[in-house]
């Protein structure tokens, strides 16, 4: 069926304009005043709604076997989460650790999003070591659609790779055309760091974030930087957390280094006094790089006012209370990670447009738009356009409402940011031209989704 979206203000990167949208066969085919609405199609009226492209989260775990458990979403309830929040695509982490075949591995994460997902995905592939077979795979990798590569500098002996594997990944990349994601924090220090504070008796949640401290992510930035610098390959930071990362990753994008910075919803909100709450309160907010001291969240606003920080994502990995407590004697063994799919949307637009940090250019851009471009996926994703696939958020600032681990849809049983105000929310979302969210409410099509095949794009 046809679907008519009539009279709302139509948002993208360097424009805005009152006008309908005409959507047939999964894209949009006219935008324009006055559109007809021939019959049996669908009308949407968006009379005083924002109209937003959909949403894209570059940075989540969905499947992740991790810390001697798995992350609590399976794509069905992932994607439902992130559609209610305005989330239309999201790229997963595909993470098999040092010990599994990266390829088996790829088709085991695939397995697990296919006819599942009710939003449209793609995968960032882990290279989690480089053997004799890393190369031929990776290309088959690449070849079936999936160009981007993540690695992990932290996480030793599990996802971590060191120095030589990090270079060999990128020198590939390189030559591939293929961005590559990083988590940056330097393995061997938050291993004798943890260590070091154990032998001290320091057991407790708020020890995590002195076991790796901002130097320690510094560091590893900068050596992120400095091997994409030596071998040309473009690079992307997950989850910067604090200003002397920043400023490291800053003063090397100033030199010409190909690096892109992605920031995630908890360190832009939260800060370390979150994970300092006693007993399981602090567990539930341990997650790597972790919250840090607050004067760290004016500089990565301030970086994301100006663009200089590209992308917000969630790094959205939910464990639960039980699993939490896995670490309760130990913050080493703390299951890492926050939930945040189904709230990055309408947290981003309340701290970000409402407060004044974000103008409605930079809040698209940097919740969608960028996060297409920069991996492949625009014009068909991140744009309102003719031609471009109709995920389309209609959004009712309106709206008031809070973050609950009552009221979401993600299969947690906390909420990282209960409680938050949101001023705005989703009114209708669409992927590919079928309504799948109305008002807070998943009525769409189970597993509507489609794994979208990426070109490499970063020659
Ligand atoms: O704490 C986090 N971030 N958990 C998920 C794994 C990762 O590092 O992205
Ligand atoms: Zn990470
Ligand atoms: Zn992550």
């Amino acid at each position: 069926m046809a679907l008519l979206i009539r009279n709302g203000e139509i948002v993208n990167v360097g424009s805005r304009v009152q006008a309908d949208i005409f959507v047939e066969n999964e894209v949009i085919t006219r935008i324009g005043k006055n559109l007809e609405a021939p019959l049996n199609t669908e009308v949407v009226d968006a009379t005083g709604k924002l109209v937003f492209p959909g949403f894209i989260d570059p940075h989540v775990h969905i499947y992740l076997p991790f810390m001697a458990t798995f992350a609590k979403d399976t794509h069905e309830t992932g994607s439902i989460a992130a559609l209610v929040g305005g989330t239309t695509t999201y790229i997963e982490m595909c993470c098999p650790n040092r010990n599994d075949d990266a390829l088996e591995g790829y088709n085991l994460w695939k397995s697990k999003a296919e006819g599942k997902s009710a939003c449209d995905y793609a995968f960032h592939m882990s290279v989690t070591k480089f053997v004799k077979e890393t190369e031929s795979q990776l290309k088959q990798i690449v070849a079936d659609g999936t160009a981007s590569f993540k690695i992990f500098l932290a996480y030793k002996n599990f996802f971590g790779v060191d120095d030589g594997e990090m270079y060999q990944t990128l020198e590939l990349a390189k030559r591939l055309g293929v961005i590559v994601t990083a988590h940056c924090e330097n393995a061997e220090l938050v291993a004798r760091l943890q260590q070091k504070l154990l032998a001290e008796g320091k057991t407790g949640p708020e020890w995590h974030e002195p076991s790796r401290p901002e130097s320690v992510e510094a560091e590893g930035t900068g050596r992120f930087a400095t091997f994409l610098e030596n071998t040309g390959a473009t690079g992307y930071v997950v989850h910067l957390s604090c200003e002397k990362a920043l400023q490291t990753a800053l003063r090397a994008k100033s030199r010409g280094v190909k690096i892109s910075i992605e920031s995630v919803l908890p360190h832009f909100l939260l800060d370390k006094t979150y994970a300092e709450r006693p007993g399981v309160e602090g567990m539930k907010h341990v997650m790597s790089p972790p919250l840090r001291a607050k004067h760290n969240q004016a500089a990565l606003w301030n970086a994301l006012t100006q663009g200089s920080i590209d992308t917000v994502g969630t790094d959205h990995c939910p464990f639960d209370t039980e699993q939490k407590l896995l670490g309760k004697d130990s913050f080493v063994n703390i299951p890492n990670g926050i939930p945040g799919i189904e709230d990055r949307v309408n947290l981003l637009y309340t701290h970000g447009v409402k407060r004044g940090r974000l103008d409605l250019d930079r809040f698209v851009d940097a919740a969608s738009t960028r996060a297409a471009r920069l991996f492949g996926l625009f014009p068909r994703k991140g744009t309102i356009a003719v031609g471009s696939d109709a995920d389309i958020v209609v959004y009712d600032t309106n709206y008031r409402g809070v973050a609950s681990a009552k009221s979401q849809h993600t299969n947690n049983d906390y909420n990282g940011f209960e409680g938050m105000e949101i001023e705005g929310r989703p009114a209708v979302v669409t992927v590919r031209g079928k309504i799948q969210v109305r008002d807070g409410e998943f009525i769409g099509e189970r597993g509507r989704g489609k794994l979208l095949k990426r070109e490499p794009n970063h020659f």
